[in-house]
């Protein structure tokens, strides 16, 4: 099997009078003006419980998009065994058409789909319409058509064979099903969570986040229509505990494929241990989860002060900072302070803010209720403590959605918990550090948090972006020279972290697929 080589999604531009504008915008306002009911999928059926959820627009909060069905411990067994019914058939299938079913799906929604996807991804997450063409757009094309050239790619890895004896891997999928629990701040991996188990013939129970139910909708309808048999992908909602409990009680679990925070993988890692003796196997477990990412800066940044402030302001706060890579603490030496923090200040408050609807605005809301208080209670946090001073934004406002300003915020102590702990929102805090401390700067960046996401260096000075990137070789999965920390590109940089971060099995690389395999070697004499 020769599968096409692929290449990068390029980018549409959506701009005014362009085709692909005018498209987009009838979209947003069919699905705005229509109120869906999404069901669970488990074997193929739909299925209601009339235990409703609601998917409401974070920049109007009072506007509901769709219903959701929640399930009971019953739906969630009734999805296992879906799973585990339709696993024979699908891992028979030749990888020559698991594949030709990934490779329809991309240009599903490279085409038709790719309206819906984004309209979906922006109302119901606010994204903006780049924030969600380069996720729900591009970034899933390219997984779907990556992997399967990355999964091809593994597969012809054989071992040796001699005179009159052939070995061979038989890469099989796992042994039973896999748990793929998703975040809601990319439609992308709420989607390739599930996608890249199955592409190695495993059958998966989808558990989408709640607040991403309605664009993850539209995903089930893309792969239903590509041609994904009854059961391979069986989406479930309900509590995330119970739904939890139930899968990881299952001695058919061969494997978790979870995005999210690092509090909910470090507990289910303990619920897999003490069910350890009722597995048939020792079950996988990937997980990519927090971050504290960061930008630090060399005095010969000097050269590159504006390229330098746009990475801050773009990296921190694009997608309202909740990209798990985005920059949420910058090292800057005291040279270049006074230079840097006018122009990032100034940026910042340039930065238009609103519905997602209105193409002029570069950011939405926040996700929900809980993470705007969270976020809140940060920015009341910055306001009191005496060591940290807030330089932009600190304000809120959840009159209509859940907005919050970019806020640029200056902490005197390095560790201090504005500096340290993940907010995940539209928050920087920003360090001053003596040119001449740069080693134990570094230093002090590596060891004063426990995630090892993302981070960039900037700096002219070939020799000090070496020291940085020695010193900082555990503090990042992925490490940025001269560039901000977000926006890794399937393919080019293959993404995650370690330390409190995951399991670093790089998303959007042949690392992950191999996870999803068990391989059995076979010798045979002639
Ligand atoms: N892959 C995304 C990025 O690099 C984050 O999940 O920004």
């Amino acid at each position: 099997v020769r599968v096409p080589t692929p290449a990068n999604e390029p980018i549409l531009s959506y701009a005014p009078g362009s085709p692909e504008r005018a498209e987009l915008k009838k979209t947003l306002d069919r699905m705005a003006s229509e109120r869906i009911d999404i069901p669970m999928i488990i074997g193929g059926q739909e299925v209601r419980t009339g235990k409703l959820g609601e998917a409401r627009m974070p920049h109007d909060h009072a506007h509901v998009l769709a219903t959701f069905h929640n399930g009971e411990a019953s739906h969630v067994q009734a999805a296992i065994d879906a799973a585990l019914a339709a696993k024979a058939a699908w891992a028979a299938l030749s990888f020559a058409e698991r594949a030709a079913i990934y490779l329809r799906a991309a240009d599903l929604l490279a085409t038709r789909y790719r309206p819906i996807l984004n309209a979906a991804t922006m109302l119901g997450q606010s994204k903006t319409a780049f924030q969600a063409e380069i996720d729900a757009a591009c970034e899933l094309i390219d997984f779907l058509r990556f992997n399967v050239s990355f999964a091809q790619q593994l597969i012809a890895e054989q071992p040796i064979s001699g005179p009159l004896m052939w070995n061979q891997l038989d890469y099989r999928p796992l042994d039973g099903f896999v748990y793929a629990a998703t975040p809601f701040n990319f439609t992308s991996i709420a989607a390739n969570l599930p996608l890249a188990p199955a592409l190695m013939g495993n059958t998966v129970v989808f558990k989408p986040s709640p607040a991403a139910a309605f664009s993850n909708w539209y995903v089930m309808e893309l792969l239903r229509e590509a041609g994904f048999p009854a059961g391979v992908i069986n989406m479930v909602q309900g509590d995330p505990a119970m739904v939890t409990d139930t899968v990881l009680a299952h001695p058919d679990l061969g494997g978790v494929h979870f995005t999210g925070s690092t509090t909910v993988f470090q507990s289910m890692w303990r619920t897999v241990g003490e069910n350890m003796r009722r597995y048939k196997q020792y079950p996988r477990l990937v997980g990519e989860t927090g971050g504290k990412d960061f930008i630090f800066a060399h005095a010969s940044a000097r050269e590159d002060l504006e390229a330098l402030a746009v990475a801050i302001v773009r990296g921190a706060f694009e997608f309202q900072g909740q990209k798990c890579s985005a920059a949420s603490r910058a090292f800057i030496p005291s040279s270049l302070w006074p230079e840097l923090r006018d122009r990032v200040v100034a940026l910042t408050e340039e930065l238009t803010m609103g519905d997602v609807r209105d193409f002029r605005n570069f950011m939405g809301a926040v996700i929900h209720e809980h993470s705007f208080e969270k976020i809140s209670a940060y920015l009341e946090l910055a306001k009191s403590s005496p060591d940290t001073k807030i330089l932009a934004g600190g304000k809120a406002d959840r009159s209509k959605g859940w907005f919050v300003r970019p806020t640029v915020i200056q902490s005197e102590n390095p560790a201090s918990r504005l500096m340290c702990e993940e907010i995940f929102g539209p928050v920087i805090t920003m360090h001053v550090y003596p040119d001449d401390r740069f080693v134990e700067t570094l230093r002090l960046c590596d060891s004063s948090t426990p995630y090892a996401l993302t981070g960039a260096i900037f700096g002219r000075d070939r020799a000090a972006v070496a020291t940085a990137s020695r010193e900082l070789r555990n503090a990042a999965g992925n490490f940025y020279v001269n560039d901000k920390p977000t926006g890794a590109v399937v393919g080019q940089q293959p993404f995650g972290g370690s330390r409190a971060s995951g399991t670093n099995d790089k998303a959007g690389s042949f690392l992950n697929l191999v996870r999803w395999t068990s391989p059995r070697t076979i010798k045979e004499n002639f």
